[in-house]
Order: structure tokens, then C-alpha cells, then sequence
């Protein structure tokens, strides 16, 4: 195994362990239940009586789909649908294994796709959710696909995207401003780097300051609330800080 597919196992690994200091799905949604205005929101397209399409972009642990499932379950509605889209095909064949397993009656499809080209019908989308995804991007060009791909792939009415992203940390610091807002601007496209996993030598993803994720939200035609500020703060990850949205189309 490479030193890359080793880290990637580790982190596969790390995901999967409730022991370790991870961030998945379930805090997302924990996170939604807690914010009356977002929860309201949520709620509301949950409580359609037609079917729903949700499309997850992006998941390590296949327990994921558990906490999708959890959401939809008391709607009772069989033809509710949970697309996956994964780029790693091992995540796709253990996300596939364990929908066979422990939902085989429900239509929960999963595919190796990318989410900058989902190759669904414009307007399909009920509930987008990309947590954290969108930070395997390696450049302003792929962060703006990403975010054009999910704008085309939402309804236009209640309908919504739940968004997390790392940022850059250098910048959590009174001296930026609340909400890095005094980034220079010709700092605020300069990608700075995270670890994915908490010791010495790990693989590294891309993150910008929060203002560029903001006009990067603004400029894809999204208005957005911005949710959970506080947890992030006080149960800082290691070395890792993130911002949470909820976004809907303008
Ligand atoms: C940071 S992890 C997501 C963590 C997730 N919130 C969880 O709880 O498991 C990113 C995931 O996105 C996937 N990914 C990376 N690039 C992608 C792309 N272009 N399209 C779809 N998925 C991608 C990775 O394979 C990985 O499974």
C-alpha cells in the first residue's frame, strides 16, 4: 500500500471510529435541529407529500446514510430517493454494501460520480448536502463548478443546501474580524492548507478564508444563513476550524 492509500485508509479509518475526534453527517444535522430558523426550513421540505430527492455529495462513513434515513423515515413515502455521488469507489462499494444490507426495500442508489458534473436533470433536487466535499477541490475553478452543479440541480421552491466547509484557521483571530471579514482582499483567493488527519506527515486539503467562500456563495446566485458558529468555536477539531450554511437559490 502507497504512503497516499495508507493516509487514506487511516482516515477512512478515523471516520469510522466514533472514539476519534471526527466531524460527520450526524453533527451536521445535529447542528440543524438546534437552529429554530434552519430547522424550519429543513422541516418544511421535509414535510412535502411528494417525494423527495436528496442528494448527498461527498461520504466517508457509510452510518451516513443512516442519519439521511432517519430524517425521511416517518414520511413513510416509498418513493423517496437518497442519491449518493462519491468520486472514491471505495467509498461507493461500502456505502453500496451497507444500503444492501440494512435497507434493501428503500431506493437509496449510490454512485462513483463527481459532484462537479452530477449528470442529473436540472431542478431535481429537493435537499442537497455537501459537507465538507467541496474543500477536495484544488482550485477557485472547481469551487465554483461545485457550486454551480448544485444550483442547477436544486428546485427552484423549497428547496435548500446544507453546506460546510473548512476554512482557513490563520485568519479565526480577532485581529480578521468575527468572521474574518478584514482578510485582505488579495490575501482572500490564496488557498491555505488543513490536515485530514491529527498527526505528523497527513495528506492535506485546500481552504480559503471565509469571505471568499461568501462571494463564492453569493456570485453561484445563493442567499444563505450561516448556522452553528458557536460549537465551531468552542469544539475546535484539531487544527481545523469550519463554517456551516444553509443556501437557497436567489
Ligand atoms: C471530507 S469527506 C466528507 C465527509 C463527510 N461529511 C462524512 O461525514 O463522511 C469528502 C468526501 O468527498 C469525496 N469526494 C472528493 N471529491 C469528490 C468529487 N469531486 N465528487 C464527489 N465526491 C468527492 C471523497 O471521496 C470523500 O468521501
Amino acid at each position: 500500500m502507497g504512503a497516499d492509500q495508507g493516509a487514506e485508509q487511516n482516515y477512512r479509518e478515523m471516520m469510522s471510529d466514533e472514539g476519534t475526534p471526527r466531524i460527520v453527517l450526524s453533527d451536521l444535522f445535529e447542528a440543524v435541529e438546534q437552529t429554530p430558523e434552519i430547522k424550519q426550513v429543513v422541516d418544511r421540505i421535509l414535510q412535502k407529500n411528494q417525494p423527495l430527492t436528496i442528494v448527498l455529495e461527498g461520504s466517508v462513513t457509510p452510518e451516513n446514510i443512516d442519519t439521511i434515513h432517519t430524517l425521511i423515515s416517518s414520511r413513510d413515502n416509498p418513493g423517496d430517493r437518497i442519491l449518493l455521488f462519491d468520486i472514491s469507489s471505495q467509498a461507493t462499494e461500502e456505502h453500496r454494501q451497507y444500503i444492501k444490507k440494512a435497507y434493501p426495500k428503500r431506493d437509496y442508489q449510490v454512485a462513483r460520480g463527481d459532484m462537479m458534473s452530477l449528470g442529473l436533470t436540472s431542478g431535481c433536487a429537493d435537499l442537497v448536502v455537501n459537507d465538507c466535499a467541496i474543500n477536495y477541490c484544488e482550485s477557485d475553478q472547481e469551487n465554483k463548478r461545485t457550486l454551480e452543479e448544485i444550483r442547477r440541480v436544486l428546485k427552484d421552491e423549497d428547496a435548500a443546501c446544507l453546506f460546510s466547509v473548512v476554512v482557513d484557521r490563520q485568519y479565526d483571530d480577532p485581529e480578521f474580524g468575527e468572521n474574518q471579514e478584514l482578510v485582505e482582499e488579495e490575501a482572500r483567493s490564496i488557498p491555505g492548507t488543513f490536515p485530514i488527519l491529527p498527526e505528523e506527515g497527513s495528506p492535506t486539503r485546500k481552504c480559503w478564508p471565509v469571505p471568499y467562500y461568501e462571494d463564492l456563495l453569493r456570485q453561484a446566485g445563493f442567499s444563505f444563513r450561516k448556522f452553528d458558529v458557536e460549537r465551531d468555536k468552542n469544539n475546535r477539531m484539531f487544527r481545523v476550524s469550519y463554517r456551516r450554511y444553509l443556501l437557497q437559490k436567489n
